[in-house]
């Protein structure tokens, strides 16, 4: 009977010591093509990296003493039962209930504190600022510095903090670049401080954190980190106004755009399109992602969206289009213009 019982511990003990371990295995294979916080490229996401790799290598050495007296409690023969273990096990408890969260417990919070002041910074005065306004289930992006409205990307010059102020049209969202920053919240009525800094350029991918509806998993963003002039070039373009269309199919598709509906809720700067509700584009030819980042901007997926959003993202606001092939041709030729 003893013996059967010791014997199912000691099957749970190791089933529970490989699960851990997957776990552990499955959570690698994760970070290949993901944005991962342990993956940091900006000072704000490797102070909370190092932070994270703390308190793994902690969690693992205490989980490793906990298996490892575990495995002495379930291995131990009978005859050494009532002389050493006894006698040992007296001190393990003072040491493993009292000794070592005495030692651990104020490590972890001293460094948390630590990473948490680290991560609080105010802003220079002369600092790029971006305005971020959350909406179900796509982000509006704003430079009032540059009077320049743009959507569901950000572009930031390499190397340097730059100030965000958030906040949401709508409910709670979360703004977050995994390789950038932690998290932070868009809150309706409210403007929350935050900032972000790459330390190289690229695009880094962000996401919503924060559930928000039914395409929550769908509130995708980029943000592209550039060298001082290549960012100067961009900020420049984004100030001008939409060029007018030079074929005559892009004429058609103009014309489409503004009489079908496309301009009750898109701005474009420069012609008569300035509706609000739904992201500016004025300049969105140069953009990296149609639907609020879950697709490549290419004339496929784009026309995809425009003939049926709900197909690519079910619940969002667009409504579906009945245009004929031939004006989705020259409406997608029109959209192409917008650089
Ligand atoms: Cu917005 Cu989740």
């Amino acid at each position: 009977m003893h013996d059967k019982k010791s014997h199912n511990s000691r099957r749970l003990a190791l089933l529970l010591s490989a699960l851990f371990l997957l776990l552990l295995l499955s959570g690698c294979g994760v970070l290949e093509d993901s944005p991962s916080t342990l993956t940091p490229q900006g000072p704000g996401a490797e102070r909370i990296a190092f932070l994270w790799w703390l308190l793994f290598g902690l969690g693992t050495a205490v989980y490793g003493i906990v298996i490892l007296v575990l495995l002495v409690a379930l291995f131990r023969t009978r005859t050494s039962e009532h002389s050493r273990w006894r006698q040992y096990g007296k001190y393990l408890l003072f040491f493993g209930g009292i000794g070592l969260p005495l030692a651990v417990l104020p490590v972890v919070y001293g460094f948390t504190l630590n990473t948490m002041s680290q991560l609080n910074r105010t802003a220079e005065a002369d600092e790029l600022v971006i305005e971020v306004i959350g909406h179900q289930w796509w982000w509006e992006v704003r430079y009032p510095q540059y009077d320049i409205v743009t959507a569901n990307e950000l572009h930031i010059p390499v190397n340097r903090p730059v100030q965000l102020r958030l906040t949401s049209a709508d409910v709670i969202h979360s703004f977050w670049v995994p390789e950038l920053h932690g998290k932070k919240d868009l809150i309706p009525g409210q403007i929350n401080e935050f900032w972000i800094e790459a330390n190289a350029a690229g695009v880094y991918r962000g996401l919503c954190a924060e559930f928000c509806g039914i395409q929550h998993a769908k509130m995708l963003f980029v943000v592209v980190a550039e060298a001082d002039e290549t960012f100067a070039s961009w900020l420049a373009n984004q100030q001008l106004p939409a060029l007018p269309p030079e074929t005559e199919l892009a004429q058609a598709g103009y014309e489409i755009f503004m009489e079908t509906g496309c301009a009750e809720c898109h701005v474009i700067a420069g012609t008569p399109a300035d509706g609000d509700l739904g992201p500016n584009l004025t300049h969105f030819a140069g953009r990296l992602t149609v639907g609020a980042g879950i697709a490549p901007n290419n004339r496929g997926y784009l026309a995809g969206w425009i003939a049926n959003p709900h197909g690519l993202k079910p619940g969002n606001l667009m409504p579906a289009s009945d245009l004929s092939g031939p004006e989705l041709q020259a409406l997608l030729a029109y959209m192409e213009t917008l650089q």
